[in-house]
């Protein structure tokens, strides 16, 4: 009797686990995406406990060994979730149990808490992979820059439909070939050419919130606008594209087809493969275009730039993918930064003042860290939020500050939580865009962009267009939020925090 009380706890004790470990949020989550899928898993999951325990019920054989292997799980967990696992490996501290794991998605905080609780070197896991994460810029570019040769990049599975993969996740030898000639492309994009262009479609885009938010239903969700003006800008910057050419809905159109976070699924890759070659065409199509009439593929854009340094570029489909590639990535990050940029600005309505007092500042970014309001707002956005981390996989086993970090881990660069180290920005969670007038920072203590050779290529244009919507919504508009709530993310680790997607907006004109 007494043994059966006692399985019938570690039954009840492993069941609470695994119930406790599926309604976490990122499950709950992924359920509401796909319910669907969560039916089917969960209908699975009741037809076999119900086998089980038919079969214990059953067989008293068949139960003493299902304790006895449950305990023995349990205790493997536990052991493993311990911080101090792996520490005679020299394995750096932190738990790599799967309930933390879980728990690091849906907390803000949970990798300072981690790095004040073991260090600036710990680990933990990610659906079960062990991760070492590091806090502190210094530390990381050095972790980077001395061990470049033993860690790659930490691919998601679109990278195969690349013959060399991404530029970001290409092996180092590739990307030596490859990243040169996009380097140069983006670097020598003229943007002031096209600044008046840029900013009149922000406000076409801006006068279209005011009209659609004036419509009586509590305002409209802003971030949809803010991606429809980018695509507008960008299909300009890298193909000349003006923003009534149907080809720029075209490209909009292979965007919904590119679905990075999904995995595998014969659907899945054709979709990705019609969104790639669809694009090519359309790169090809603008080119000959531009061989009939030279000045169709507008000067200065980034098409015509790399075809003039590489004429064969649309027939490698490992650079011609690559180009529409850094088009779709950027386009999530510009609409991750515009998305904070406006959230932050309604947060702190003193920095409008600032910006309507200061006036515009016109052509490229004169530094790394301009020092005009827009940009200042643009780079203190950037130091709180959307540059969140690095990813690497650990090829080959490295020692680092007297820790071993085996091959096959993922690394992970903490990049907003360095950007929280008081000593370098003091009141870190104060969002004070004065920070970068008094001094400008190294890139140990600020790198939203990047902090080895594969940095990004973008910056300069992150910037420009940065400062454009922060000077044009600012000195032509006033706005007021109906609706807000809690930040958000996905139900991934490398998914980025975000304003909420309840939030709504009433924007209003300020000209007369
Ligand atoms: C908010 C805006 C942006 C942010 C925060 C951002 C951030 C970053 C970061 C952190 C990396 C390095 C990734 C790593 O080391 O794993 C990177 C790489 C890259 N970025 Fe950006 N980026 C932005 C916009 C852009 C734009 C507009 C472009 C367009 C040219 C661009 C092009 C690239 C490219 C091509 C790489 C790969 C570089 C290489 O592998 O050599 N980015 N970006």
């Amino acid at each position: 009797m007494i043994l059966l009380l006692l399985e019938s706890a570690v039954f009840a004790l492993a069941g609470f686990h695994i119930l406790y470990i599926a309604t976490k949020a990122p499950f709950r989550r992924d359920a509401a995406e796909v319910p669907g899928l969560a039916i089917a898993v969960v209908s699975l999951g009741v037809v076999a406990a119900g086998i089980g325990i038919w079969m214990i019920v059953r067989w008293p054989t068949v139960r003493h060994f299902a304790a006895i292997g449950a305990v023995a799980l349990m205790t493997l967990a536990w052991w493993r979730a311990r911080p101090s696992y792996g520490a005679r490996s020299k394995w750096p501290p932190g738990s790599l149990g799967i309930g933390k794991s879980l728990d690091a998605i849906n907390d803000r905080t949970f990798y300072l808490d981690q790095a004040a609780a073991h260090g600036p070197v710990f680990k933990m896991s990610q659906f079960g992979r062990p991760v070492v994460c590091v806090v502190g810029l210094a530390n990381a570019r050095r972790l980077l820059n001395e061990n470049a040769d033993s860690l790659i990049g930490a691919t998601l599975p679109y990278n195969r439909r690349l013959p060399k993969g991404t530029l970001r996740y290409m092996a180092l030898s590739d990307h030596r070939e490859e990243a040169p000639l996009f380097r140069k492309t983006f670097a020598s994009l003229e943007l002031h050419a096209g600044e008046q262009a840029n900013r009149a479609a922000c406000r076409v885009m801006l006068d279209t919130v005011v009209r659609e938010s004036a419509q009586g239903n509590g305002g409209v969700r802003g971030r949809e606008y803010f991606a429809s003006w980018l695509l507008v800008s960008l299909s300009r910057i890298f193909f000349g594209l003006l923003p009534d050419d149907p080809r720029v809905a075209e490209i909009e159109h292979a965007f919904s087809n590119l679905q990075f976070d999904r995995s595998g699924g014969s659907r899945w890759q054709r979709r990705l493969e019609e969104a790639l070659v669809s694009v090519t065409t359309l790169m090809r199509d603008v080119a000959a275009e531009g061989a009939r009439s030279p000045d169709y593929v507008a000067a200065g854009s980034a098409l015509r730039v790399i075809l003039e340094a590489d004429p064969a570029l649309l027939d490698d489909p490992s650079r011609a993918r690559n180009l529409f590639l850094v088009f779709r990535i950027s386009h999530g990050d510009l609409t991750g930064l515009v998305d904070w940029l406006f959230k932050l600005l309604t947060d702190n309505p003193e920095w409008q003042s600032s910006m309507r007092t200061a006036g515009r500042t016109t052509g490229s970014p004169s530094s790394a860290q301009p020092s005009d309001v827009g940009s200042r707002i643009v780079l203190e956005t950037l130091r709180m939020e959307q540059s969140e981390f690095l990813y690497r996989r650990i090829a080959r086993p490295i020692t680092f500050s007297d820790y071993a970090l085996p091959e096959g881990w993922l690394l992970r660069i903490c990049v907003q939580e360095s950007h929280r180290e008081p000593n370098v920005f003091p009141n870190p969670q104060r969002f004070d865009p004065n920070r970068f007038l008094a001094r400008t920072f190294g890139k140990s203590e600020y790198s939203p962009f990047g902090a080895d050779e594969r940095g990004c290529m973008g910056a300069r244009l992150a910037l420009f267009l940065g400062r454009v919507f922060v000077e044009e919504l600012c000195l032509g508009y006033e706005w007021q939020v109906t609706r807000d709530g809690p930040l958000e993310r996905g139900s991934r680790h490398r998914h980025h925090w975000r304003p909420s997607a309840a939030s709504r907006v009433i924007l209003r004109s300020l000209k007369v």
